[in-house]
């Protein structure tokens, strides 16, 4: 048996910012020493985590407590990069892949689905955007009704057309 067999320990669901920001620290741990994204935060946006993380907990926070008070583009800040690195499927997919092992990790419940729900609505989103690609998962016409209402339900307007 290896570590990956044991059962995860009893988790309790998100309730607030506390538990965000204890997500974004861990998450973002693993990001910055992945060796797919972790040079793109590192070495090509020179991202400095004091400003960042707590912008990403006011993000989270916003997205799921409607309360946090984000403001900021992700759509734009990410379409910044796509001249200076890749930005494709791959790294979507690692960047999700982590999110989601990290959620797990830590959460369990109704707010923990939502919020990986969300984050893989929001990777295709900016994924689609900013390289222009064909996306089915984002034709609004396409979208499931349970889609749509969950799209229709973040507060940062940047998925709903
Ligand atoms: C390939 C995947 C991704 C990469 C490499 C990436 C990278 C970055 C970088 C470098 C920044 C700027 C940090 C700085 O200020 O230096 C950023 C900002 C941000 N990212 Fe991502 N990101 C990815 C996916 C996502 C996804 C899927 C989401 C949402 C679920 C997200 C949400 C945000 C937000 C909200 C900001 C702040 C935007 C603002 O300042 O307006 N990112 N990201």
């Amino acid at each position: 048996m290896t570590s990956d067999d044991l059962p995860l320990a009893p988790r309790a669901d998100l309730t607030g910012r506390a538990d965000i920001e204890r997500l974004v620290d861990a998450f973002y741990d693993k990001v910055r020493h992945d060796d797919l994204l972790g040079f793109i935060f590192n070495d090509v946006a020179r991202t400095d985590w004091a400003a960042h993380l707590p912008k990403m907990y006011a993000f989270w926070e916003t997205m799921i407590f409607r309360s946090g008070g984000f403001t900021g583009n992700p759509l734009a800040t990410h379409a910044r990069l796509v001249p200076l690195t890749t930005m494709g499927r791959p790294q979507f997919d690692r960047w999700l892949a982590l999110f989601s092992t990290t959620v797990d990790e830590l959460f369990a419940g109704e707010k923990a689905e939502h919020i990986k729900n969300c984050a893989a609505d929001m990777a295709n989103v900016i994924h689609a955007k900013i390289n222009g690609v064909e996306q089915e998962r984002y034709d609004y016409s396409k979208l499931t009704p349970e889609q749509r209402a969950r799209y229709a339900s973040y507060k940062p307007k940047v998925l709903v057309p």
